[in-house]
């Protein structure tokens, strides 16, 4: 078997053996395949696609990279939620304690953001002091504790991916169902959990651009999870506008404790979705029973005070979280409604590049997050508005990024004279049974 065989084989659509998977991805993560020959053969891939068999041996080839974790010690179900990326998806920083609340750990690896979507971290550590980077007997001392922790994903996990990733992001590759199913499906089954609850988006800030194709992506990954032995399952929602009202770090805290205080917006909703999805998933739950947790721990006060003791295990101030006025927010511009009509549709990415725009997101690994900028959306999809109306509010530091930020915002919501169709927050659900229409 030599690596330009195995590229010829995949060029012509032919199935790869087991061997020939691990051989290139043990290959060009230890250095002995070069960038070039992996770049032709995710190309390959890309075109001509992969069967489940292929995706799984792929999946477990790159997992097997690096650690997997054992969450044994912890004596009980363990969950985990995993988001493809959007724009104001801060639904895992209520998730948490909410779920931990209901009697399940939930000990959360995520990552960053980057270019116009934002991550869990930067969002975390936008509190003044909290740690995202616990060593591994802290982490699981806070999980023991407390019920939750959250932490950025440690440096040997799934090892593959960042590379392949690395390359996949420089040569237009980063487009194919198996390549993202084998990547996010290698970093959760890395991460030890039981049972997993996979969120696919679709729409204008997602990769996905329509529910067919979040489908495909999320049946191919349950078949994953499900062989490897994993109670798992998969929402198909829509990102076709910003899922919270506030977008930018502190922001997005401050928009989680609203939700966590019972404001009943389209992030509540959503998050209630997932989580009575994955309590569900854990056989301990029905979807009503698991209805009624849901609601006690948020009307309840507990889930509050579980994300402020969450923050404070983590090092971080709890009192932001009980006073969220006391984050420290950029000064206010608006952006108004140029003509009366409904607001037809949003380019929910450029929401995000308006943050990126402000300081609030990274152009480059290397950028420094400014977490005091972001916007709050006042308009949804379907919403009426009159010429002069407030359509958002922006968050700046001395002007930086604020007139192109602008731009993008007001070029990004359109606005027509008749009232679209409903935006449902969900689409579908797969489980290991098939697929349920919402
Ligand atoms: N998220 C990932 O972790 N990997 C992908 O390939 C796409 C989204």
């Amino acid at each position: 078997m030599t690596v330009i065989d195995i590229i010829e084989k995949k060029k012509i659509g032919k199935e790869l053996t087991k061997e020939e998977i691990y051989f290139f991805v043990n290959g060009f993560t230890y250095g002995t395949i070069p960038d070039y020959q992996m770049s032709a053969l995710l190309m390959a891939i890309l075109l001509n696609g992969m069967t489940d068999r292929e995706t799984f041996d792929m999946t477990e080839a790159m997992l097997r990279s690096g650690d997997v974790v054992d969450m044994s010690a912890l004596g009980g179900t363990v969950v985990d939620k995993h988001s493809t990326g959007g724009i104001g998806d801060s639904t895992t920083l209520a998730l948490a304690p909410i779920l931990a609340c209901c009697g399940v750990y939930v000990a959360k690896m995520s990552g960053r953001g980057l270019g116009f979507t934002g991550g869990t971290i930067d969002k975390l550590e936008s509190i003044p002091g909290f740690d995202t980077a616990l060593s591994e007997s802290e982490f699981f001392d806070v999980v023991k504790r407390v019920g939750c922790a959250v932490i950025g994903q440690t440096a040997n996990l799934a090892p593959a991916d960042k590379k392949i990733y690395a390359l996949r992001d420089v040569t237009g590759t980063v487009n194919s169902i198996p390549l993202i199913c084998a990547s996010i499906m290698s970093k959760k089954l890395a991460s030890g959990s039981d049972t997993i609850l996979l969120d696919v988006k679709y729409g204008s800030g997602a990769f996905m651009p329509d529910p067919q194709s979040a489908l495909e992506l999320a049946s191919k990954m349950v078949a994953i999870g499900t062989i490897a032995g994993k109670r798992i399952g998969a929402l198909i929602t829509d990102m076709q506008q910003p899922l919270s009202d506030h977008v930018g770090n502190s922001l997005e805290i401050i928009g989680i404790v609203d939700v966590l205080r019972g404001k009943k917006n389209r992030l509540y909703y959503e998050i209630r979705e997932v989580a009575l999805r994955l309590l569900a998933l854990t056989g301990k739950y029905t979807l009503a029973t698991a209805e009624e947790a849901f609601q006690n721990a948020i009307d309840s006060g507990k889930a509050l005070a579980k994300f402020a003791e969450m923050v404070e295990a983590q090092h971080g101030d709890p009192d932001y979280i009980l006073h969220p006025e006391l984050f420290e927010i950029g000064a206010q511009e608006l952006v108004v409604a140029e003509k009366d009509g409904y607001v037809t549709a949003m380019v929910a990415a450029d929401i995000g590049r308006a943050v990126t725009y402000l300081g609030g997101g990274r152009m480059t690994k290397s950028d420094v997050i400014d977490f005091s900028v972001g916007v709050i959306m006042h308009v949804a999809i379907g919403d009426k508005v009159r010429k002069g109306d407030v359509l958002c509010e922006v968050f700046h530091n001395d002007g930086r990024g604020l007139q192109e930020a602008k731009r993008l915002i007001r070029n990004a919501i359109t606005l027509g004279d008749e009232k679209p169709a409903e935006h449902k927050i969900a689409y579908a659900y797969v489980g290991k049974d098939g697929v349920e229409l919402y």
